[in-house]
């Protein structure tokens, strides 16, 4: 009784809903129908492609343990099916490569430096740190889907974008939980953590994944500019401006 009256309390029931509403989203990619990258097309995206489906790629045991600590039951199960989400990214992007002939990579500093940081703190620093990589997801798969003639590959960049703008919403909703519990020095000091994390992690993703980024249609300043809209997007939800736009239909229409 006291288990069911807390599932009641529950504000993530939405969200695991979401998740488990949302296993087969890949079903309609029809991997019969392959078409061989060209060579210079293979040049421009393979380092860049093997470091994003490495990093797409995680157990999550950190994030397991810290969402036990939050005591909320439907949260936990919310973050178990958000990391086998992450874990199809990798699957999905992982089989798109082989049958291009592109190797996976079993490590890069950038992913060590991310998982390094998500294991050293609280459950909302391991939130801030995993959505600024989600915010540079929300751009750089953009990217992606137009420097390729790929049809199944633009077909798998769309999905995880959709996929992805849902992550965004997922932890930005999480994080409005903490920034509500917050004092006004403390609601500062976190928004300028993150804003400062996002800016370093763009900078540094511009320089690793250029040669995706430019073919597909960035500048520096347009990468800049869209990572920092995508960023207000969701510092606008955590701090309870706007309303969840939870419609991916119109996400769609806007990519
Ligand atoms: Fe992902
Ligand atoms: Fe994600």
């Amino acid at each position: 009784m006291k288990q069911a009256s807390h599932k009641m309390k529950s504000k993530f029931h939405y969200w695991r809903n979401h998740f488990e509403g949302n296993k087969n989203q890949f079903d309609h990619i029809n991997w019969k129908l392959q078409e061989k990258l060209t060579l210079k097309e293979t040049s421009i995206i393979k380092s860049s492609i093997q470091q994003f489906q490495k990093g797409e790629n995680s157990e999550g045991k950190h994030l397991i343990q810290f969402a036990k600590k939050y005591g909320d039951a439907t949260y936990l199960e919310t973050i178990k099916l958000f990391i086998k989400e992450e874990q199809k990214h990798a699957l999905v992007l992982g089989k798109f490569m082989k049958t291009q002939g592109i190797e996976k990579i079993k490590a890069h500093w950038i992913d060590n430096v991310f998982r390094g940081l998500r294991k050293l703190t609280s459950l909302e620093n391991s939130i801030i740190v995993l959505i600024t990589a989600e915010i540079i997801a929300a751009v750089y798969y953009i990217a992606l889907r137009e420097c390729t003639t790929s049809n199944t590959l633009k077909r798998i960049c769309n999905q995880i974008l959709l996929d992805e703008f849902m992550h965004i919403n997922f932890q930005s909703f999480t994080l409005q939980q903490f920034y509500n519990n917050k004092s006004w020095l403390g609601k500062i000091y976190i928004r300028l953590f993150h804003r400062i994390l996002m800016t370093g992690t763009t900078v540094v993703v511009w320089v690793y994944h250029k040669s995706v980024l430019r073919s597909g249609g960035f500048s520096f300043y347009q990468f800049y500019h869209a990572v920092y809209n995508e960023y207000l997007r969701s510092e606008n939800i955590i701090k309870k401006e706007k309303n969840l736009n939870l419609d991916t239909t119109t996400h769609l229409i806007q990519l």
